[in-house]
């Protein structure tokens, strides 16, 4: 939200075109409201947009933010001067309105160079070229005044097991992503690198699948400290996963740097709908966690709430309009019900009587070593295994508190 406005809660209707009715810094990528809708079966249902209305148009909708990649902006393959021509326009449109762009992103996807990937492609001359296409990126984000630079592989990986040396791939992409963290330190950008996992498509198999997977090559990296994760609601469910565990890992893992907020059907294709038009309840406690935290405290996620949606296929520009507003619509009235939901008494006192707030206590005692755990009768003689083994936690009877909360 614009700093300068008053937004009042309403419907989404010609009273109340604002969908957005609290202080939360929404944020959309160029791509969402700018895809014209071409798939692999039809050709586009709508026209281009121009990236700096839809800045305008976003703001006025009540969004705070924006991101985009470089091929959102400006066509692959421009030179100097249609390119800065292209990011004046956006940077004048962000002037006008206020709009942060708080994240910046490279298309190494599109082009049919980049068919076999850009920083594990079995050619070294497009790993160069990709490489070089994502430093000057990495220029352009910190003159945005970006804080987040996010790239998501989607075309590192493979169709086979045997079109790579897998142990190869790996150390190409990490070294890839290192030396463009290398690069953002020499030069002093204040960027971070969010990763974004995703299980396949456009690949069959796309390397990094998953949150956990990005953490662990994360581990690897010489400059690993600047790279945290930018998880997409729909890519963990693609993968079967839980999008909220992931957030906690990633959180637990100080490496939750930014999020890509969408709706998905379970594991199928990427549907990329709207935020809550997928697994609601999934996104229900995705917002309580973002919103509320952990019950016990912890890290909490302090970037904008971002959304990587498409407007179906089905809609035309009303209904890209309408759809950008649903997400924010969509994420504000769960925060409301979530935060209904943490301050009602009855939930707390489920939470106490489910053991939530005894999982907050460290399973040794402060200062107790190994020796005296061991020697410690409490732990197996003297516990009453029988009395543990029947207690009831009432989790039923918790989800179904949220459950009203929710749709009640
Ligand atoms: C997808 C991806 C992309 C990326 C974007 C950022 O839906 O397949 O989420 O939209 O987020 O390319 O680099
Ligand atoms: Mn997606
Ligand atoms: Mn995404």
């Amino acid at each position: 939200m614009r700093p300068d406005d008053e937004r009042t809660p309403g419907p989404l209707d010609e009273e109340h075109p604002v969908a957005n009715t609290q202080d939360i810094k929404y944020s959309f990528g160029l791509w969402t409201v700018g895809w014209p809708a071409a798939d692999p079966f039809g050709t586009a249902t709508r026209p281009e947009l121009d990236p700096a209305e839809s800045v305008r148009r976003l703001a006025d909708l009540g969004a705070w933010g924006f991101t985009f990649h470089d091929n959102d902006v400006f066509p692959f393959g421009s030179d100097d001067t249609e390119r800065l021509a292209h990011i004046d326009s956006v940077k004048k449109a962000a002037a006008d309105t206020g709009m942060v762009c708080e994240m910046v992103t490279t298309n190494t996807f599109t082009h049919p160079v980049f068919k076999d990937g850009a920083f594990t492609s079995n050619n070294r001359d497009v790993r160069r070229f990709g490489l070089r296409k994502v430093l000057r990126n990495v220029d352009l984000a910190a003159d945005m005044g970006a804080s987040t630079f996010v790239m998501w592989g989607g075309r590192e990986g493979t169709e086979y097991d045997n079109s790579k040396d897998l142990h190869a791939a790996h150390a190409r992409y990490a070294e890839g992503i290192d030396t463009v963290a290398a690069y953002i330190k020499s030069q002093g950008y204040d960027l971070r690198i969010g990763l974004e996992p995703k299980p396949n498509e456009p690949r069959g198999d796309i390397f990094v699948p998953t949150i956990g997977h990005a953490i662990a090559l994360i581990d690897t990296l010489d400059n690993g400290d600047i790279v945290g994760l930018n998880p997409e609601t729909g890519h963990e469910q693609m993968a079967g996963l839980n999008y909220t565990h992931g957030l906690a890992l990633a959180l637990y893992a100080g490496k939750l740097f930014h999020i890509d907020l969408n709706g998905q059907h379970g594991p199928r294709f990427d549907q990329d709908l709207v935020f809550g038009h997928g697994d609601l309840i999934s996104a229900f406690f995705t917002v309580d966690l973002l919103e509320n935290g952990f019950p016990n405290g912890g890290p909490r996620y302090e970037g904008p709430r971002h959304f990587d949606y498409k407007p179906s296929r089905t809609e035309h520009l009303d209904g890209v309009w309408q759809s950008a507003a649903a997400n924010m619509e969509t994420y504000s009235m769960l925060a409301r019900k979530a935060a209904e939901y943490r301050a009602d008494p009855e939930v707390q006192a489920a939470f106490e009587h489910a053991g939530i707030f005894e999982l907050g206590e460290p399973t040794l005692a402060e200062g107790e070593t190994l020796e005296s755990f061991l020697a410690d009768p409490s732990v197996e003689d003297d516990f009453d295994i029988t009395a543990a083994a029947e207690r009831g936690y009432g989790l039923v009877r918790l989800h179904q508190l949220a459950v009203k909360h929710l749709i009640g």
